[in-house]
């Protein structure tokens, strides 16, 4: 009888009943951009379903990744989350949950630059500038960052160690509060994602030091700012991936529908406008099937455990 409603289930799946996308970062940050334009797309090509997003915060997204691990493997319960899937089981000695067992991976969606970015009235004009006031300063610069693991926790180490620098980081939920801190003067100094910054820079409420590609970006509002390879820290580059997920034991026909709906998604033109115009691409290549996407994260567990062991920054 069990396996009758299963099957029912999957096929019927979602069968006009909501789902919920789980984002691990506080509301109106990157990742939560992401989600939302995504949902938006996956509504269209998952019969109109309701798509509900659930910004569950803290400890940067491992709180929010242990949530859908824990949750009930039926497919209305969803993870959107970034390359902390890949940092977290380097920087926490003891996960919840395991990133590799504990998941379905549904496939990679986005590949996003990051920018450097000063409070409004910082005193440096330019990376140099910038440099020279973090070395007279040790320790006194505030970089903020969405907690340890976070894609601005991520660029912030490599830039420490690249820089050499000691800054003191100061964590939020996500980089929309850190952002909102950055404008009042509250911190100082913030690595994240032009899909949380463009907007900013464009609208000239922060200073854009550099960009985290070795190419300088197409964007027009992005466009003129340096890279950081080009500013003397060379082949210095982080991009931010997105990846959709679903708790283990998924049933398979579910699987295969959610996969389906995010190729469908993934070249729906409206979202691929909205993540260009913020200075994001969209996955097209093999990444969006399950098996390399998770291929892809595994080899990028093994790309960063060395980096960040370098770095000594673990979280318990
Ligand atoms: C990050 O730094 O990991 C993200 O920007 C956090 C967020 O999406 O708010």
């Amino acid at each position: 009888m069990a396996t009758t409603a299963v099957t029912s289930h999957a096929q019927d799946y979602p069968g006009g009943k909501p789902i919920t996308i789980v984002v691990p970062f506080a509301a109106g940050g990157p990742t939560d951009r992401v989600a939302r334009d995504l949902a938006e797309a996956l509504r269209k090509s998952l019969d109109g379903v309701s798509i509900v997003v659930d910004n569950t915060a803290g400890a940067g997204s491992t709180i929010g990744n242990a949530k859908v691990a824990r949750a009930k493997p039926d497919g209305y319960t969803l993870l959107l989350t970034h390359v902390g899937m890949a940092t977290t089981p380097v920087l926490y000695r003891k996960l919840s949950y395991n990133y590799e067992t504990d998941f379905e991976y549904l496939g990679l969606i986005n590949d996003v630059p990051m920018t450097v970015i000063g409070k409004p009235n910082i005193e440096a004009r330019n990376m140099k500038e910038l440099r020279d006031w973090i070395s007279k300063n040790p320790g006194k610069v505030n970089l903020g960052n969405a907690g340890i693991g976070s894609a601005s926790h991520l660029c912030g180490l490599l830039l420490q160690s690249e820089l050499k620098a000691d800054m003191t980081t100061v964590p939020y939920k996500g980089t929309a509060p850190a952002i909102a801190d950055l404008l009042g003067g509250q911190i100082d100094l913030l690595c994240d994602q032009t899909t949380n910054t463009t907007s900013q820079i464009e609208a000239k409420k922060v200073k854009p030091f550099a960009v985290t590609t070795l190419k300088r970006l197409n964007t027009p509002a992005l466009k003129d700012i340096p890279t950081l390879d080009e500013s003397g820290l060379k082949n210095f580059q982080v991009t931010i991936w997105h990846g959709l997920y679903a708790p283990k034991g998924t049933p398979a026909p579910v699987l295969k529908k959610l996969n389906d709906a995010l190729k469908v998604a993934l070249k729906d033109p409206e979202f691929i406008a909205k993540e260009e115009g913020l200075g994001a691409v969209v996955v097209q290549d093999k990444r969006v099937e399950p098996a390399e996407h998770k291929k892809f994260v595994m080899s990028e567990v093994a790309r960063f455990g060395p980096v960040i062991k370098a770095a000594g920054a673990y979280a318990d």
